[in-house]
């Protein structure tokens, strides 16, 4: 009943609700408007008040008591690194890197972006940036150079702070290369380039806009934490949309700070004190908000990993990590359980450890196949629960709710709406349908504190990308539907997103790089579902006239996905086939050509040109994905 009455008040009176979570920030100045709407006719949440995260983070927390107390845990296999640092030494060093960066000219409202490997400095480098008032943009590691310059040239950052190098299991990953080719390719170039050195190889040649990371702290003198207004930016952090170009998606400072921390209280049963791990990435959202900013925001203690679920050394790394610092909450992709399982199929690994600390074990980032759900979850015997949300919303949208009240599970529903978020499943003409049909997620405005506000510099876009479809709705982009007792099951995106291994991405934009190959005459890339990472990428192509080998040419489209977009985007299957299966006047049938490559039942449409297609792809398609399926 708690869940039921929290969820009808946070609907009902959302401006009461929201100020009651906002009392227990220690703000420098309360809001004029708790929501209200600015100049663009946008919502925004706690107008007029003044904080700053970086301080609500650490600064907070040491003058109240838990200077001393773990705040972030990095635990590294791959370099066989352990370090922690309490609150008052991560207070010390953010002061300190955000005293470097002032000594570099980077003030409020300048953005700076942060391309950097799992390392505590670029938690840190996150956080000081907060400290000045700086916006922060992370660009995830395994992205390209040619990705990086995209994300340069629109948010135009002061300076970029990168490291020497990552490390991919065994493989050291340099850094500094990407970054200098960033750096040519962009039309717009940072002032400044600020490595940190890692010292795991050979040193790249420095440029004449490189400064140590290092040594640019040994000069540099603390400095405070500057009050900026709750609706000024935190961060942006590009995603991929349906366009071949990112959207830079606005985290706001006051609002985030609010509703990450109810999250943590209300969601997830985090107290102050308590150890909270998100085996994610500081590149994605996850990263984001439940690695950085809401255990720490809630004086909890963050857990740092930078390793694989498995290979550094092997399936038991989540649990050894899980017992070594005592989790009691942690949050991963279920790729990631996927790929343990296949290691450990009886869980012999997991009997080794001693998990008496953890009570919740949370998934998202991707659809949960609910064999993978029931396994772990008589694994760990422990309430294991799915639940969804987006890069646009920075927490949860739907849930269950261990913190406050454990709604009975459902397997294959991520449960409930999150309070706040008034979540209906429209049809196409806007209506809201009956449960149990299907149709598109959206949810009424206004969003909760904590979602993004708008698109960087682009409010046309925001609009047109989320708002414009459902008149006073946020589109979500993924379909599903409700049951009678308003469990919701999420059923996939309805755009041309994919979600690969937990990491989301844009099959236009692979598009546009299989369509520049010269002997490519036309293309598509779908999502095919996969027994590992969820969905793979699949890119099926019209040649033209050519005179290489089909393989040299599908090497070669491996290769410059690979160069253009990342490893990360991992294309891995291109395909020929006479012809794409288009309507009469041209259009590919994408959806079709979806359910072909997956098996799934579909009614050819009548208006397709030519139904001879259909068998030909599910031919030269199937035999390869059964393989790699194991099927
Ligand atoms: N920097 C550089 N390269 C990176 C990278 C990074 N930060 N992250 C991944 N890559 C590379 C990988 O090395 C791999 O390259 P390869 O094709 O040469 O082997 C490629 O990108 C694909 O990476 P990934 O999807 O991680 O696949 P994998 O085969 O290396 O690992 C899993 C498989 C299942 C272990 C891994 O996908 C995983 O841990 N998934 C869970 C993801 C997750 O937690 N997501 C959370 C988002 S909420
Ligand atoms: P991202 O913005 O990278 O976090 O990706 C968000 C998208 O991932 C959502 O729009 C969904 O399509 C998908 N997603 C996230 N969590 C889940 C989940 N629990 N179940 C199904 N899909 C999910």
């Amino acid at each position: 009943m708690f869940y039921q009455t929290e969820y009808l008040k946070s609907l009902q009176e959302p401006e009461k609700f929201w100020q009651e979570q906002a009392n227990k920030i220690d703000w420098y100045r309360p809001a004029d408007a708790v929501l209200s709407k600015d100049e663009n006719d946008l919502y925004r949440w706690f107008k007029g008040a003044m904080c700053n995260t970086a301080y609500l983070a650490l600064d907070y927390h040491v003058e109240n008591g838990r200077a001393d107390q773990v705040a972030l845990f990095y635990d590294s296999p791959v370099t066989q690194i352990k370090e922690q640092y309490s609150y008052r030494e991560m207070r010390d060093k953010v002061a300190l890197i955000a005293g470097g960066l002032k000594a570099q000219g980077v003030k409020k409202g300048d953005t700076v972006i942060i391309y950097m490997p799992m390392i505590p400095e670029a938690l840190m480098s996150m956080l000081a940036c907060a400290r000045l008032g700086a916006i922060h943009s992370v660009v995830f590691g395994g992205f390209a150079p040619h990705e990086l310059a995209i994300r340069i040239d629109d948010a135009k950052p002061k300076v970029l702070i990168t490291a020497s190098s990552g490390i991919e299991v065994d493989r050291i990953i340099p850094y500094k290369p990407m970054v200098d080719k960033a750096m040519d390719l962009a039309n717009y170039k940072p002032e400044k380039v600020i490595i940190y050195q890692r010292k795991l190889g050979a040193l790249v040649p420095s440029k004449d806009y490189d400064i140590d990371f290092e040594e640019m702290i040994s000069r540099a003198e603390s400095v405070g934490c500057t009050p900026v207004e709750a609706t000024d930016p935190l961060y942006i952090l590009y995603t991929s949309g349906t366009t071949g170009k990112p959207k830079g998606v606005l985290r706001d400072n006051g609002g985030h700070a609010v509703a990450l921390r109810y999250s943590m209280e209300y969601i997830y049963g985090i107290k102050p004190g308590d150890v909270y791990w998100a085996a994610s990435d500081i590149g994605w959202v996850v990263g984001h908000s439940y690695i950085v900013y809401a255990p720490l925001l809630t004086g909890a203690t963050t857990v740092l990993f930078e390793g694989k679920p498995i290979r550094t050394p092997d399936a038991s790394t989540f649990w050894r990590v899980i017992s070594d610092y005592k989790v009691k909450v942690m949050f991963t992709a279920p790729t990631a359980i996927r790929a343990i399982r296949k290691e450990d199929p009886n869980g012999d690994f997991i009997k080794q450890y001693d998990l008496s600390s953890l009570q919740f074990q949370f998934l998202a980032g991707e659809r949960c196949d609910v064999d993978t759900l029931t396994w772990l979850q008589e694994q760990l015997e422990i309430p294991v629960i799915d639940h969804w949300w987006q890069t646009e919303s920075g927490w949860p949208m739907l849930s269950n709710f261990p913190g406050t009240e454990l709604l009975k599970a459902k397997p294959g529903s991520v449960s409930k709406a999150v309070p706040g978020y008034d979540l209906r499943i429209l049809g196409e003409d806007g209506s809201e349908l009956a449960a149990g049909e299907e149709g598109y997620v959206a949810l009424k405005l206004p969003l909760p504190p904590g979602c993004l506000p708008s698109l960087w510099n682009n409010v046309d876009g925001f609009k047109s990308s989320y708002l414009e479809k459902f008149p006073n709705y946020y589109f979500s982009g993924d379909g599903g539907f409700k049951d009678e007792e308003g469990f919701t099951y999420i059923t996939g995106r309805v755009d041309d997103i994919i979600n690969v291994a937990g990491h989301r991405l844009s099959t236009v934009e692979m598009e546009e790089v299989v369509a520049a190959h010269p002997a490519v005459a036309e293309c598509a890339v779908v999502g095919a579902n996969d027994s590992l990472k969820g969905q793979i990428p699949l890119a099926l192509i019209v040649s033209h006239q050519h005179d290489k080998t089909n393989q040299e040419i599908i090497e070669e489209i491996i290769a410059a996905v690979r160069t253009e977009i990342g490893a990360i985007a991992a294309l891995k299957k291109v395909h020929f086939v006479s012809r794409l299966p288009k309507t009469r006047s041209g259009k590919i049938l994408r959806k079709l050509l979806r359910a072909i490559v997956n098996g799934e039942e579909l009614k050819i449409p009548s208006t397709i040109d030519d139904p001879a297609i259909v068998s030909e792809i599910k031919e030269v398609v199937h035999p390869s994905l059964k393989q790699t399926n194991n099927l």
